[in-house]
C-alpha cells in the first residue's frame, strides 16, 4: 500500500524523548516543559532495547508503562519506537553471527549503534521478539499515536549470512550461472562462476571489482533492509492494527535503502533532516528534502521526525555552528510549507554525557533561561496557529502547481558510486542537488519521481543523472515526451543498461536516441576544476562529449579547440514535445539561466511571479481553502502581492503583504477572517 496522508487535527510538535536515560524527578519538569512549550508528540524508546530487554528474554517494561501513562494523563500523544537500530551488549555474546562485517572483514561489537546483520537470522529473531512484546504491551494504549520501527535503516554488512543471502538473491535475479556470468561479464579478470558457493558478497579485493556485482550488491542491502522492516510491519499489522507505521529516512545523504520501496510499505513517510549550511543553502536544502519527502509520500502530509534546535550539522567538516536567532522556526515553516504535518526535533532533552552530548535539544544544556527555550516555546505557539493547515494536503502535487518533475532513482545513485565511472564528478546528489536549488532560487517547485513511473501531468521531466537506464524507463520518457511533455536529460544518461552493460550502437545516448536526435560519439571528462567556454556565454565543467545531431538543434556549441564546435546543448522536437540534452555540467547562475529557458520552453509558471532569490512562496491545498505561504530568506523586507487572512498575526490582507527580512507570513488566501 503506498504511504498516505498523516491526518492530525494540530501540527504534531515535540521530539525524541528518552526519560529512560534520566532521574524519575526529571520526568515531572519534563511535562512542565512540555505544557509550557505547547509539545503534544514525543518519540519514545528509539535506542532503548538494553533498558528493555536488559537480558535475553527478560523484559523490563515498568518504565515504559509509566511513560505512557504519564503522557496519556497530560494528553501528549507517544510515537514508540521500535529499538532495534541498537541491539545490547548481550546480544553480542549471544549471537556473535548477527553482528556486522564491514567490507575489510573487520567485526564490529556493540560501543555505538547499528552493530546487527540484517541478514542475521539470529538478528531478526532477536528484532521480531522485541518488536512483538511491545505490539502487545501497548496496541490501544491512549498515549499511542504512531509506531516508528527501528531508526534510520541503512547498515550494510558482509560476512557469511550475507553471503548466503546475496546468492539467493542473485539466484531469483538471474535463475542461472550463464545468465548471471554473462550480465556481469565475469570472464573479465577469470572471476566466471561455476557454482553459486563462488559468489560472495564483494567484499575487499585486490582492485577494482565489477561493477554490475557492486550494483547489485547495493540493490541486494536495500532489499535486505526492507526485508527487516517487512518483519516489524507484518507484526505490527497483526497485533496493532489500527495504528498508523513510519520508520525515519535520513535524507538527503542515506542511500542504503529504497526509499520509494520503503513509502509503498509503511504508512507515512517521516525523514530526519539536519541544516547543513550557516547560508541561505542551508534553506534550498530544507526545500530539497521536503520536497523529496512529499514526493515519497505521494504528495500527502509527511512529517519531519528529526531536525536540530539551535545548530547547524556541518557533517563533512566534523563540527558544527550556532543557527541564527528565528532559523529554526523559519525552517520549520518551510517543512511545513511543502506538507509537513509534524515539527519533532532531536532531541527534547539535551544529554549531559554520552555520544553526541554536544547535539541540540530542545531544552538545551543551560536550561529554560536561554534563547534556544524561549524560541521552542514561540515556535510551539506558532504551531497551534496553523493547526488548521493540516488539513492540507502538500500544495504541489501534480494535481495542483507542480509541473516540474526530477528524477530520483536509487538505482542511479548507486550506478554512479560503482568502480570505475570515468570520472568522479559523474555524481548523483550534487546533480540532484544543483539542479533543484537553481529551480528553486528562480522560484519553481518540483516533484520527485521514478522514471518508470506514470509521468502524465507533469509538463517536464529532468534526468540530470542517470546512467544505467533500462529500456522500459527509456521507453517510459520517450513515451513522455512523444505525447507532448519536455524533457531535460544530462550527460552520460543511459550510456549502459540498467546492469551497467554498455549499449551496443553508434551512439552512447542509445537508450535515448530518438528521443534526442543526436549521437555522442567519445565522452570527454574534463579535469578538475576545468571548464569549456560555450557559444551561449555559459561554461561546462567536469565533463564534455563529442555530439553530433541527427534531428535536434543546436542550442549552444562548444568553443575550446578540443571539441570546437560541437554541440554542447540541443533541442530535439519529439511527437509534439521536446527533450534538451545537456552534455556539460553547467554550474551556479549559469545553471539557473539554463533552468530558467527550459521550464520556459516548456511553459511553467513560478509558484508566485514575485517568488525566487531567496523569497520562497509555496501553497498548500485542502478542499476547502488554500494556504499561501510566503517564507523571506533574504536579509531585505519583500511586499508581495497576496489576499486572505494571515494566521500568525490574525490580520486580514486585501492586496499585498510586507514581510521583514528573514520573516514569514502564512495566509489563507480566500477567507478575509478567522
Ligand atoms: C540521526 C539519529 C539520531 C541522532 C541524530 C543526531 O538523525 O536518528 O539518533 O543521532 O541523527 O544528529
Amino acid at each position: 500500500m503506498p504511504a498516505s496522508a498523516l491526518n492530525v487535527p494540530t501540527i504534531l510538535f515535540g521530539g525524541d524523548y528518552n526519560p529512560d536515560q534520566w532521574p524519575r524527578e526529571v520526568w515531572d519538569e519534563d511535562v512542565r516543559l512540555m505544557k509550557e512549550a505547547g509539545v503534544n508528540a514525543v518519540t519514545v524508546g528509539v535506542f532503548a532495547w538494553s533498558t528493555l530487554e536488559p537480558r535475553e528474554g527478560e523484559f523490563d517494561f515498568a518504565w515504559l508503562d509509566d511513560v505512557m501513562d504519564l503522557m496519556a494523563k497530560n494528553n501528549i500523544g507517544v510515537i514508540l519506537a521500535t529499538p532495534t537500530a541498537s541491539p545490547p551488549p548481550w546480544f553480542t555474546l549471544s549471537h556473535p553471527d548477527g553482528l556486522p562485517v564491514t567490507k575489510d572483514g573487520v567485526h564490529y561489537i556493540h560501543g555505538s549503534r547499528d552493530t546487527y546483520n540484517p541478514s542475521a537470522p539470529s538478528y531478526r529473531n532477536a528484532a521480531r521478539i522485541i518488536t512483538r512484546k511491545l505490539a502487545e504491551r501497548y496496541a490501544g494504549h491512549p498515549a499511542l499515536l504512531m509506531w516508528h520501527l527501528h531508526n534510520e535503516y541503512g547498515t550494510i554488512s558482509y560476512g557469511p549470512h550475507t553471503d548466503a543471502e546475496f546468492r539467493n538473491w542473485l539466484i531469483r535475479k538471474y535463475s542461472t550461472l550463464d545468465n548471471l556470468n554473462k550480465v556481469w561479464n565475469s570472464r573479465f579478470w577469470s572471476q566466471q562462476y561455476a557454482t553459486w558457493e563462488e559468489i560472495f558478497a564483494p567484499q575487499a579485493t585486490q582492485y577494482l571489482p565489477n561493477p554490475s556485482a557492486i550494483l547489485d550488491f547495493k540493490r541486494f542491502c536495500a532489499d535486505q533492509l526492507r526485508v527487516v522492516l517487512d518483519d516489524q510491519i507484518e507484526i505490527m499489522r497483526e497485533v496493532s492494527p489500527n495504528t498508523p507505521l513510519t520508520t525515519n529516512f535520513m535524507l538527503p545523504t542515506w542511500n542504503h535503502f529504497n526509499q520509494w520501496d520503503f513509502a509503498a510499505d509503511i504508512d507515512v513517510v517521516s525523514i530526519d533532516h539536519y541544516l547543513d549550511s550557516t547560508t541561505m543553502d542551508g534553506e534550498a536544502h530544507v526545500a530539497f528534502a521536503s520536497e523529496l519527502a512529499r514526493s515519497f509520500n505521494n504528495g500527502q502530509p509527511w512529517m519531519v521526525m528529526e531536525q536540530g534546535t539551535t545548530v547547524i550539522y556541518d557533517y563533512a567538516a566534523g563540527r558544527v555552528y550556532p543557527k541564527a536567532p528565528g532559523r529554526m522556526a523559519r525552517n520549520t515553516l518551510q517543512y511545513i510549507a511543502h506538507g509537513s504535518n509534524s515539527s519533532l526535533f532531536f532531541q527534547w532533552r539535551t544529554p549531559l554525557t554520552g555520544a553526541e552530548f554536544f547535539h541540540s535539544g530542545m531544552i538545551p544544556h543551560t536550561g529554560e533561561n536561554t534563547r534556544a527555550w524561549r524560541e521552542i516555546v514561540d515556535l510551539g505557539h506558532t504551531l497551534h496557529q496553523l493547526a488548521e493547515v493540516t488539513n492540507a494536503p502538500a500544495h504541489n502535487s501534480r494535481t495542483n502547481t507542480a509541473k516540474i518533475a526530477i528524477v530520483w532513482e536509487p538505482d542511479a545513485w548507486w550506478s554512479a558510486e560503482t568502480p570505475a565511472m570515468p570520472s568522479n564528478d559523474v555524481a548523483f546528489l550534487p546533480a540532484l542537488r544543483e539542479v533543484h536549488k537553481a529551480l528553486w532560487l528562480e522560484g519553481f517547485a518540483a516533484d520527485f519521481v521514478q522514471l518508470g513511473a506514470p509521468l502524465e501531468g507533469y509538463d517536464l521531466v529532468l534526468v540530470p543523472n542517470f546512467i544505467a537506464v533500462s529500456d522500459a524507463q527509456a521507453h517510459n520518457l520517450t513515451q513522455f515526451v512523444r505525447s507532448g511533455g519536455h524533457a531535460a536529460v544530462w550527460f552520460f544518461a543511459g550510456s549502459t543498461d540498467e546492469n551497467l552493460n554498455v549499449r551496443v550502437g553508434d551512439t552512447f545516448t542509445a537508450a535515448f536516441a530518438d528521443l534526442l536526435g543526436i549521437k555522442v560519439d567519445e565522452h570527454w571528462p574534463l579535469p578538475t576544476g576545468e571548464f569549456r567556454e560555450l557559444s551561449n556565454q555559459m561554461s561546462g565543467f567536469s565533463w564534455g562529449e563529442s555530439v553530433a545531431t541527427t534531428t535536434a538543434i543546436t542550442l549552444a556549441t562548444y568553443r575550446s579547440a578540443d571539441l570546437k564546435d560541437k554541440p554542447a546543448i540541443t533541442r530535439n522536437t519529439f511527437g509534439a514535445g521536446t527533450a534538451t540534452y545537456v552534455s556539460t555540467q553547467i554550474r551556479g547562475t549559469e545553471l539557473r539561466a539554463l533552468m530558467r529557458e527550459i521550464v520556459l520552453n516548456a511553459g511553467i509558471d513560478k509558484t508566485h511571479p514575485q517568488a525566487g532569490d531567496g523569497l520562497e512562496i509555496v501553497r498548500r491545498f485542502s478542499g476547502e481553502h488554500t494556504y499561501l505561504f510566503v517564507l523571506n530568506h533574504t536579509d531585505s523586507s519583500h511586499t508581495v502581492s497576496a489576499s486572505g487572512y494571515e494566521l500568525l498575526t490574525d490580520t486580514p490582507i486585501t492586496s499585498q503583504i510586507t514581510v521583514a527580512p528573514f520573516g514569514y507570513a502564512v495566509l489563507r488566501e480566500d477567507t478575509p477572517t478567522r
